[in-house]
């Protein structure tokens, strides 16, 4: 298994460029089911994610090519692919495919829309919580579905006449059933309300794509959205949004390294409130053309008190990055995680690096240390391994953090794009 070695010390100056965002870009492959027509993505991420949920879709009947133009493209952007679902020839989603990569599990909206039938294994317990998958259920019930769980296995069926609309109240704001309530919603019958929908940009991002297949989706990116069913949706072309996560992880790297770096196409309206932490925690963030620029020079690190919430808050994607930079302020900083109950298992890799947290039910509490030590880590899920990497980027000594296939599932050639702003940083190959 892949390592990774950072040298801690580097100030970071330079670029970076932001890719596509993952968690935009996993919804959208999604939609290629809904429609025998080509759908084609540019900006995709070159990550482990997206290429295994290519292979996953594959195994239902979608087609991928890689646009011609990428011989001699800068590697710097995205892929632009195109997906053809023209049959589905698999409407079952195995537990081996759906354990790996919990999005996976998406599929059974546009499936059950489309063809009537999805048979999708349960995605089973995660490194962060135990994520059920009861929205959902109740989401596509709302629509006509019967479901049954038999052996690990949703089999969801639509009525003879196919789904038809209904009023969906989400108990809890979740990105996941709000994706997939919308898009077996477009295929539907009549009129379907979401209430209380996840305003996360991703899915403002996936209803504009619908939009363009077809769909008649209003409200998205507000607590309300109104899906008009149609009969069928077309091929189109869509761009992946900037990744707002990939953007705030390098914004609080250059805050803790100090430094000056263009994070190069992020959106300050997608990073709206960790910038705002940003500047407490003493960072500069101004806002130009090509991006967003982080700086921070002379000053120390202020503490913070944080809550992590659904789209606009805090997110808990970031949450720790956050802790990470924290660790290093001049003072007492608190962090409330309220999305996910077992999201702290950076805590303990971070104290082997000599930060001091202690956890108290959904806080941590991070009292400020004047410096960090490099050590072995091992990197636990993808946002808490780049935690570790931003603490070991000013960690005296080498850090090596092991399990790096955590890190590749989300971010695009990180040690590449560290290493080009002066961080001391490189992947020893197994
Ligand atoms: C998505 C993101 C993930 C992010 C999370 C919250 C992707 C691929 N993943 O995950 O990076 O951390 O949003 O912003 O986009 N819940 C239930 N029952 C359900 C569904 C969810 O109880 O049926 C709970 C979850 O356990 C969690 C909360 O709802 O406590 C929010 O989860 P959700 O927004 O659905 O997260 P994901 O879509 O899985």
């Amino acid at each position: 298994m892949d390592q990774i070695r950072i040298t801690g010390g580097q100030k970071l100056n330079g670029t970076i460029s932001i890719s596509g965002a993952k968690n935009a870009a996993l919804p959208l492959m999604i939609a290629s089911l809904l429609t025998r027509e080509t759908l084609t993505l540019a900006n995709l991420p070159r990550l482990a994610d997206v290429a295994m949920l290519k292979r996953i879709l594959t195994n239902h009947g979608v087609d991928h090519s890689v646009d011609g133009k990428r011989i001699g493209q800068d590697v710097l952007t995205g892929e632009t692919v195109h997906f053809t679902a023209r049959e589905i020839v698999d409407n079952t989603a195995p537990y081996d495919l759906v354990a790996r990569m919990r999005a996976s599990f998406w599929v059974i909206g546009p499936l059950l829309a489309r063809t009537g039938f999805a048979k999708v294994s349960l995605p089973g317990g995660c490194a962060i919580g135990t994520r059920p998958v009861d929205f959902f259920i109740d989401a596509l019930r709302k629509l006509g579905a019967e479901i049954e769980i038999e052996a690990g296995y949703v089999i969801a069926k639509a009525p003879s006449g196919g789904l038809h609309g209904g009023r969906i109240r989400f108990p809890k704001v979740t990105v996941g059933a709000t994706h997939v309530a919308m898009m077996a919603a477009s295929l539907a019958h009549g009129e379907t309300i979401i209430e209380n929908a996840a305003r996360e940009p991703e899915v403002e991002d996936l209803a504009a794509c619908l939009n363009k297949m077809g769909a008649k989706i209003t409200g998205a990116g507000t607590p309300t959205i109104i899906i008009e069913g149609v009969r069928e949706l077309y091929g189109a072309r869509h761009a992946v949004l900037p990744d707002r996560i990939e953007s705030g992880t390098y914004a609080f790297a250059v805050a803790m390294t100090g430094g000056d770096v263009l994070l190069e196409g992020a959106r300050e309206n997608l990073i709206d409130k960790p910038i705002e932490i940003l500047r407490k925690i003493g960072a500069e963030v101004t806002i130009t053309n090509e991006g967003v620029r982080v700086s921070r020079n002379g000053h120390g690190l202020a503490p913070v008190h944080v809550v992590t919430e659904p789209f606009p808050g805090f997110p808990t994607d970031l949450q720790a990055q956050l802790m990470a930079l924290v660790c290093r302020a001049d003072g007492v900083s608190t962090i409330r995680e309220t999305i996910f109950e077992n999201r702290f298992m950076h805590v303990q890799e971070l104290a082997r690096l000599g930060a001091d947290i202690t956890l108290d039910g959904q806080v941590a509490t991070v009292t400020g240390v004047p410096r960090l030590k490099g050590a072995p880590v091992m990197a636990t899920d993808l946002r808490a391994s780049v935690g570790l990497v931003i603490a070991a980027l000013v960690a005296e000594g080498d850090t090596m953090v092991n399990r790096v296939y955590h890190l590749d599932r989300g971010f695009e050639r990180l040690e590449e794009k560290l290493g080009r702003c002066g961080a001391d940083i490189e992947r020893i190959a197994a």
